[in-house]
């Protein structure tokens, strides 16, 4: 037996096929397209162990996949493959329509196939499950209950809204065609392999290069955030034990203002390596992002009440884990930051 994994070279796909593999689970089949944010230096640790099969391709790709499907006969689809950056939506939504609708839609026709050819019971046994984000549900007020998995769909960036609209055809193949699905809505995450791009991986290469750290607005905006090897252990859980069609929102029950993660990360290389002034005096307000969402906020109980899963990092344990990976994998960060990103931040940040 075996997983397919899409978009296993991204920052949550490769931390999942990392994990998993330690765990001793079955081969994976890692199929990613490679874009800028996918990185097969994020699966250097696995070079020469034979349980990983990378194959480079597009969940846009029919053929492709189904070819890939036919092959390798997996007993799950698990699909992490998007894009996901919400600043570069709002530059070019584009590429978030391609993939995370249009990709997502036939990859969904590649499976339909393949699981219609399954026996009834390897049909039975089989899972797609569909990897998304709180951000579907929009933004809530400061005083407002934290998102339940009942909570409207109102995303406000092109990039929630190619999400919103993936869940929904996910959701569609389960009503109308039978599609034995689960989808997971999880937080924001943080911890190694994360394309410093999103804030907390910014803010560390920032400071450590002497940069402006970068705070979109007033700061004020608040986060649910959850260390990535939580929301891969949820996410085996829901694999193992989720209820077809069902959706289960993931998150760390740990609400932060921007500007207190940034402040915290200051704190913490000052400590783990001072200069002569503290990393917070590089803090740059800067004009906001467009839409920008205020608050996001996961009730996590149901993930907890039907499938026993919790959270087994705190945020002070996680984000301590994650500045010391940064500070020992330099040279990952630097050869990530080269061409194309380099690109990307002087546009972005001019
Ligand atoms: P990422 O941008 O780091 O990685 C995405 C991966 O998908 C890359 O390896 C990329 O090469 C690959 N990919 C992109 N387009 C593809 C295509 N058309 N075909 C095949 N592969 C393709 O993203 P991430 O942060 O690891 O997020 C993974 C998933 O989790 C996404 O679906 C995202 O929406 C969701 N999610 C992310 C967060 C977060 O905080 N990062 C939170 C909740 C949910
Ligand atoms: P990000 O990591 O892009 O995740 P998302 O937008 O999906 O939540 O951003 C997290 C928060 O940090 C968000 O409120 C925007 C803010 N932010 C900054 O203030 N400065 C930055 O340079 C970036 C990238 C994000």
């Amino acid at each position: 037996m075996t997983i397919l994994v899409t978009g296993g070279a991204g920052f949550i796909g490769a931390n999942f096929v990392i994990d998993w593999i330690a765990a001793g689970g079955e081969p994976v089949l890692n199929y990613d397209k490679l874009t800028y944010a996918g990185n097969l230096e994020n699966l250097a640790s696995l070079k020469g162990n034979n349980r990983h099969v990378f194959e480079q391709g597009d969940i846009g790709n029919f053929e492709h996949v189904r070819k890939v499907l036919a092959q390798h006969q997996p007993r799950a689809v698990l699909n992490f493959a998007a894009e996901s950056h919400v600043d570069r939506s709002i530059a070019s939504p584009g590429a978030f329509i391609d993939t995370n609708i249009v990709g997502t839609y036939r990859l969904l026709e590649a499976v339909r196939a393949y699981a219609g050819e399954l026996s009834a019971a390897d049909k039975a046994a089989f899972r797609f499950l569909h990897v998304s984000t709180d951000e579907v549900y929009g933004s809530l007020d400061a005083k407002a209950p934290a998102f339940t998995e009942e909570h409207p769909y109102q995303p406000n960036s092109p990039y929630s809204a190619s999400k919103a609209a993936s869940d929904h055809l996910v959701r569609a193949y389960h009503h109308t065609y039978g599609l034995p699905v689960v989808t997971t809505n999880c937080s924001n995450n943080y911890g190694p392999y994360q394309f410093p791009e999103k804030l907390i991986p910014l803010m560390i290469h920032n400071a450590l290069v002497g940069k402006p750290l970068p705070v979109y607005g007033d700061g004020q905006n608040v986060r649910d955030w959850l260390y990535v090897g939580d929301h891969c252990t949820a996410i085996r859980a829901v694999l193992e034990r989720g209820a077809l069609g069902e959706t289960y929102n993931v998150g760390g029950w740990n609400e932060m203002k921007n500007i207190d993660v940034v402040h915290t990360l200051c704190d913490i290389l000052d400590a783990e390596k001072p200069k002569d002034v503290s990393y917070r005096k590089q803090i740059t307000f800067v004009t906001d992002r467009p839409g920008h969402d205020r608050r996001y906020a996961i009730d996590a109980r149901k993930i907890d009440k039907d499938i026993g899963w919790k959270p087994k990092e705190t945020f002070e344990t996680g984000i301590r884990k994650t500045v010391r990976w940064y500070l020992d994998n330099q040279s990952w960060v630097k050869n990530v930051t080269s061409g194309a990103y380099r690109d990307w931040v002087t546009a972005q940040y001019k």
